[in-house]
This record gives C-alpha cells, structure tokens and sequence, in this order.
C-alpha cells in the first residue's frame, strides 16, 4: 500500500484554514483521487494561541522547522516576497520537499532561481492559486493551451480593483469613498497600494506571461499603471461611449519580443471582460490558430484560493519522481526575450482636461495635439458652476502611446489646465 502523502501548512490565515478545512471536510475523496492518503502532519503561523476553528496537528513555532519536519510537501501560505516565506521555499525544496504556495509575489521576484533550485532537486513547485485565485489558469497555460502557442493574455487579475471600480460606476461615488468601503468589507486591505497601484496585477501577469511564453518571469519589465486616478466623470464617460474601465494586465508576443504591462483601458461593454463583476477575475487567452478562450471566477477568497492549493497538493501526491517543470518547460532553458517598446503600440485614446473656461484653451490643447501627431475623432465639453474649472473629452484616432504623452506633457505645463491629463486606453 502506497504511504500516506504528508502535509505540512505554514501560514493558517485565509488560505490556510482554507486549505485545512476542505482537507478535512473532503479528505476521504481528495485521498481517493491523489491515489494515497493525504495526511497533515505539521503547521505553523504567528500565533499559536489564535482560535482557527480547526484542530491544531503537529504544531511548530518556527515554520522553517516545516523544512526539516517528516513531510513530503510543504505548503506555504504566509506571503511575502522576502523574509520567512521566502526562506522557508528555499530551504523546503533544498530539502526535497515538494513546495505549493499561493505567494506571487515571491515567484515574481525570484520564480527562476526557485524553479531551478526544484528542478535541481526533482521535486515539485507548484503555484495555480497565485494568480487568479481559484481560476485554474495556470494549468490552461501550462499544460492544456500549448499546441499552437499564446498570442496573447489580457486578464483582470485583481479582485480589489475590479470591486471598486463595478461600485464607481454603479453607484457613481469617487474613488476614494468607494475604496473606504472597500476596506470597511475587507475587500481592499489597509494598506491598498499594491492592490490598486497595480503591482498585485503585475506579479499575477509576470507569472502567466511566462507560462504562456516560455520566459523566465520578469517583473522588471512590466509597465505598471493603477486606477487611483480614475473619476467617476471617467467612468461616465466611458459609459456614454459604451465601454467600462477595468484594470488590465496584458502581456503580447510582438515579434520575438514580449510586451508586458498593466493599465485601466476602456472595453467595450459588451465585451467578455467588461462583464466580470465585482471582486472577480477574468483572462483571456489568445492561442493562435486554437482561437480565444475567456475564463472567469472568484480571483480570491477562502475556498476558492483553497481550492487551487488543494489541486496542487493533489497533484503533488499523485507526480511520484516526475514532476513537471515549474513553469511549463525545463527552468534552464527559459527564453529571456527582450521586451518589446510598451509606448510603440497604438489604439485610440481616451484624454480629458480639467481647463479654466477661458478662450483659447481649447485651441492650445487641439495644437499640441496635432504637433505631436495626435488627430481628434470626436470631443465633449461639459460645463460646469461658474469659476469652476471645465472637463473637456477627447478620443483620438489610433495614436501610438508616446506620441500622445509627449502632447499631453507640453499640455500639462499650461496654467489653464488644472490638474494632471487623464489618459485610457480605448480597446478597439
Ligand atoms: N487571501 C486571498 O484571497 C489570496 C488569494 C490568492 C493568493 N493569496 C496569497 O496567499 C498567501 C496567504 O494569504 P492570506 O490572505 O491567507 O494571508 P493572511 O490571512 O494574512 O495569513 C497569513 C498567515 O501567515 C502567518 N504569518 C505571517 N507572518 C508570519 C511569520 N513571520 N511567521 C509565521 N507565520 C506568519 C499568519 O499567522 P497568524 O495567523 O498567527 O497571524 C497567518 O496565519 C499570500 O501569499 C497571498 O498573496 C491570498
């Protein structure tokens, strides 16, 4: 009889009493499925004292000592992309542990040396909860969408962004006060700015990206643009154009160079990503000639990260010596394309100047536009209370990214236009 796959879990906070929970609720079937028992046999997290609402099994003070302990995989759930986490990931596959974490951002930072260090040593490192939570997208990409190669991935990736910005536009309230409800709901955290700066969509991208391309995972050369700027006039507008404003993180082949970068972009409504409400998740997949995929779900969340983690820990038990590449092809050989110029690509834009109403100004902002290359297709002015400054819209024909910022940088040194351009893109 084959011997029970043993579990160690550091970090018992959402995904971890998670991953505990359903273990014990489903481990008959689970056990069933791996083909040998899976057992748990040793956790650690800060706080040994804490109430979980599950039994404590084979606790340990220091979660490194999950290293060192009896189990065949370590399951690490404590996030963070240096400091224990990190430590622990190092020291468990140096051990021989297979490794499953939900911790992209660990994985963007140092995902190669880890999945050599893996491969090194035959055991697994598995991550399908990182990005997307419980959407199985890293598997698609991995294993099932390979035939034809990815052309493309364009994905809403964070559930904190996505939550505010479906509340902005149907409730019509600002940025700011629909994020403090969604810290109030817990579904922004205290301290939001990697959720809505755009670096918790960046770390999911790098990962799919290098799944989808064969790249070692390259944070560095993601562009990364958030959505504080973003008004509820923006998303007004959007709406009258029928588009609505969601955070994309997009990574593109553009000949033997990779794209990579996240931004808010108008979509057109009745589009497949236009339509992920609230706190979900979206990708979509472009893979050639097998044509376009689009998968949606909870991005995050107790079950649905638990439901990744346990896929992988399933997986892990049922591998025996063979495990498969961390990123889909062997570590080693992963390309390290050169990424392509993000300010090259061109689409229609989106721009809107908060001006004084006097005369002129319009016409100084059509000049500057039209020195830089940037042709006008169709314009809005709104008026507003007298002294107050005017909001003036303007989509432009398809324009490369650098022509129009280099418009919009001479535009934004006028002391008649009072606060920073806004520039989105228009998905065509
Ligand atoms: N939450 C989600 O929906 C979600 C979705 C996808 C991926 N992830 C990723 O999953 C990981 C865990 O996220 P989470 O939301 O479950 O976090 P969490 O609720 O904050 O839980 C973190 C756990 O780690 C423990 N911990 C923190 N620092 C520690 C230290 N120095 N030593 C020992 N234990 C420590 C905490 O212990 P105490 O409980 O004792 O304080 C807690 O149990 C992160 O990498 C995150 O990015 C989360």
């Amino acid at each position: 009889m084959t011997a029970p796959f043993r579990i160690a879990i550091a970090g018992l906070g959402t995904v971890g009493s998670g991953v505990v929970k359903a273990l014990t609720a489903r481990g008959d079937d689970l056990s069933h499925r791996a083909g040998r028992a899976l057992q748990i046999t040793a956790m650690s997290a800060r706080d040994k004292a804490r109430a979980r609402g599950f039994e404590i099994t084979g606790w340990r003070d220091d979660p490194l000592a999950l290293a060192d302990s009896d189990a065949d995989v370590v399951v690490e759930l404590i996030g963070g992309e240096e400091g224990i986490a990190r430590d622990l990931v190092e020291r468990a596959l140096a051990a021989g542990k297979h490794v499953v974490t939900a911790n992209k951002a660990l994985l963007a930072k140092h995902g190669l040396a880890l999945a050599k260090l893996a491969e090194d040593r035959g055991v697994s490192l598995k991550f399908e909860a990182a990005a997307a939570g419980g959407i199985p997208i890293v598997k698609v990409l991995r294993e099932d969408l390979i035939a034809h190669g990815v052309d493309a991935i364009k994905g809403i990736l964070n559930g904190t962004c996505n939550y505010i910005l479906t509340e902005m536009e149907a409730s019509g309230r600002s940025f700011a006060e629909v994020l403090k409800e969604a810290q109030a709901k817990g579904y922004a955290e205290a301290d939001p700015a990697l959720d809505v700066g755009g670096g918790d969509t960046a770390h999911k991208l790098c990962l799919l990206s290098s799944l989808a391309f064969g790249t070692a995972p390259d944070l560095a050369h993601v562009a990364v643009e958030g959505i504080t700027h973003i008004t509820a006039d923006d998303i007004a507008f959007a709406s009258e154009f029928g588009f609505r404003i969601k955070l994309l993180g997009v990574a593109r082949r553009v000949g033997d160079k990779i794209d990579q970068k996240v931004h808010p972009a108008m979509v057109r409504a009745r589009a497949a990503l236009a339509n992920v409400p609230g706190a979900a998740n979206g990708v979509l997949v472009d893979a050639g000639e097998a044509g376009s995929f689009f998968f949606s779900g909870r991005g995050a969340g107790e079950a649905p990260t638990a439901s990744a983690v346990i896929a992988d820990i399933v997986e892990a038990a049922s591998d025996g010596d063979q495990p498969s590449p961390v990123f889909g092809r062997p570590a080693a050989g992963l390309a390290k394309l050169a990424p392509a110029d993000s300010k090259a690509g061109v689409s229609p834009w989106y721009l809107r100047f908060e001006v004084l109403d006097v005369p002129g100004v319009l016409a100084a902002i059509a000049r500057h536009l039209a020195d830089a290359g940037v042709s006008i297709e169709s314009m809005i002015q709104r008026g507003r209370a007298p002294g107050e400054p005017v909001a003036i819209v303007m989509i432009t024909h398809e324009t490369a990214q650098g022509a129009v910022e280099r418009a919009l940088k001479v535009i934004s040194a006028s002391d008649k236009v009072r606060s920073r351009p806004c520039m989105i893109l228009m998905e065509s």
